[in-house]
C-alpha cells in the first residue's frame, strides 16, 4: 500500500484480509453456495453506467439527506451484522462510534456481540435489526429494549428462515470463540460455540434460535406492538414489497443479504427498479426503498439512488475497517465514502441528494 495508506474501501479489504485470521475473514467475506449472487451483486453495480450533467452552476455538491427517522451526512448507513467483536475488541462499540463520527445511522444486529443499551450510550443515531426468535417474549423483549434504548428504527430481516448454506464456513466448521457472544441473547441457549467438522456454528444457532416458519400475520402483529418506523430487509421481488407496504411498513430494503442467503438470487441493484416502481405505484413515496449489497464507492451510491434508492447500506467494508484500525479504521472507510461520493455528485452535475435522484442510466 505504500506510506499513502488506504485511497479506497478496496485498500481496505486487502488489508483486512492480511489482518484476520483466515477463518474470520471467510465468514465476513464469504457468501453461501456458488457465491454466484455475492459475484453478481459487484458485477452488477459495474454494469450501470450514469449519464453526467453539466453546467451545474454549484462548486459544492451536498451530500446530507433524511433517511427515514434520521437526519444523515450521506445517504448511507451501517448495514446490521453480527459478531462484531470477531474481527476487533471494541466490536459495535467502535463500528457505532463511527458512525457517529461519520453522522449516519447504524444498524444494531439482533446478534451483536456488545449489548444494545451499551452502544446506544456510544451516541450515535441506531437502528434496531430484528432477528424473529422462536421464543415470542425474546421478541418482546428486544423490541421493548430497542424503544428504552433510543433506537430511531426497528429493522425486521426476512430473508432468513434459515441461514444459506456458507460452504466456507462448513469446511472451516466455523464457530465462535468463547469470548465473543450473541450479547443481547443472554441466557438463550446458543450453539454458536459448538464446533462440528463440516457445519457452521452460525448456521447451527440460527436454526435452533430463530423462527423459520415468519409469516405476514406476524408482520401485523409487529405493525400493532410498536410506534417506531418499521423497515423490512430482504426484500427483492417486488410483489413482497406491495406486501410491506399494504401491512403498514415505512421502508423496505432490497437486499440479498450480502449473496449469503439464497444463491441464485438476484443481484441488488438489478431487483431495485421493479421494487421502487411497485412501491411508488402503491404508496408514493411513503415507503421508502434502501438498498444493499456490494455497495464499495461514492460512484456506487450514485448508481443506486439514480435507480431509485432513497439510500443504501454498506456491510464488509465497516468490518475490513474495524479489522484493520478498530474505530479509526472503520472511520476512515467512511470518510473515503464520504468523500468519493462528494466527488462523484460534483463530477456527475448533482449538487444535493436530490438531483442524484434525477440522474439518468445507462446498462453497459
Ligand atoms: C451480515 N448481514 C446481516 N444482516 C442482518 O440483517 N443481520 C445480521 O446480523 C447480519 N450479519 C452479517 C454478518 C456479516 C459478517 C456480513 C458480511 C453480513 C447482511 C448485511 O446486513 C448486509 O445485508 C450485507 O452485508 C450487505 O452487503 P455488503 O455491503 O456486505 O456487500
Ligand atoms: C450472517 C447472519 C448472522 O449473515 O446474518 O452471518
Amino acid at each position: 500500500m505504500g506510506e499513502t495508506g488506504p485511497l479506497c474501501l478496496a485498500d481496505m479489504a486487502r488489508l483486512a484480509e492480511a489482518a484476520l485470521p483466515p477463518e474470520v475473514w471467510d465468514y465476513v467475506s464469504g457468501g453461501s453456495g456458488a457465491e454466484t449472487t455475492l459475484a453478481a451483486n459487484r458485477t452488477a453495480l459495474d454494469d450501470i453506467a450514469l449519464l453526467p450533467r453539466v453546467l451545474g452552476g454549484f462548486a459544492r455538491a451536498c451530500t446530507g439527506c433524511r433517511l427515514l427517522a434520521t437526519d444523515a451526512s450521506m445517504p448511507v448507513g451501517v448495514a446490521p451484522m453480527a459478531y462484531q467483536r470477531l474481527v476487533h475488541p471494541d466490536g459495535e462499540l467502535a463500528a457505532a462510534e463511527a458512525a457517529r463520527v461519520a453522522g449516519i445511522p447504524y444498524v444494531v444486529s439482533t446478534v451483536a456481540s456488545i449489548r444494545l443499551e451499551e452502544i446506544a450510550n456510544v451516541g450515535a443515531d441506531i437502528w434496531f435489526q430484528l432477528y424473529w426468535q422462536r421464543d415470542r417474549a425474546v421478541v418482546e423483549d428486544l423490541i421493548a429494549r430497542a424503544e428504552q434504548a433510543g433506537c430511531q428504527v426497528l429493522m425486521l430481516t426476512v430473508d432468513l428462515p434459515i441461514l444459506g448454506r456458507r460452504l466456507r464456513d462448513m469446511r472451516n466448521a466455523f464457530s465462535l470463540p468463547a469470548d465473543v457472544v450473541a450479547a443481547n441473547l443472554e441466557g438463550a441457549p446458543s450453539r454458536a460455540h459448538d464446533t462440528v467438522t463440516g457445519e457452521s456454528a452460525i448456521a447451527a444457532h440460527a436454526a435452533a434460535a430463530f423462527e423459520a416458519g415468519l409469516g405476514w400475520p406476524d408482520i401485523e402483529w409487529l405493525r400493532a406492538r410498536t410506534s417506531l418506523p418499521l423497515v423490512l430487509k430482504g426484500i427483492l421481488d417486488p410483489r413482497d414489497a406491495v406486501l410491506a407496504v399494504e401491512s403498514g411498513m415505512d421502508g423496505v430494503v432490497v437486499s440479498n443479504h450480502g449473496g449469503r442467503q439464497l444463491d441464485g438470487a438476484a443481484a441488488s441493484i438489478d431487483a431495485l427498479p421493479a421494487v421502487v416502481k411497485a412501491v411508488g405505484d402503491a404508496v408514493g413515496d411513503r415507503c421508502e426503498v434502501l438498498l444493499d449489497g456490494g455497495i464499495r464507492s461514492g460512484t456506487d451510491i450514485l448508481r443506486a439512488l439514480a435507480l431509485g434508492a432513497r439510500g443504501v447500506l454498506v456491510g464488509r467494508p465497516i468490518l475490513h475497517g474495524l479489522a484493520v484500525d478498530g474505530a479509526r479504521g472503520a472511520a476512515q472507510v467512511l470518510s473515503l465514502l464520504a468523500t468519493e461520493l462528494r466527488e462523484a455528485m460534483t463530477l456527475a452535475g448533482c449538487a444535493d441528494v436530490a438531483a442524484v435522484r434525477d440522474l439518468s442510466t445507462v446498462e453497459c
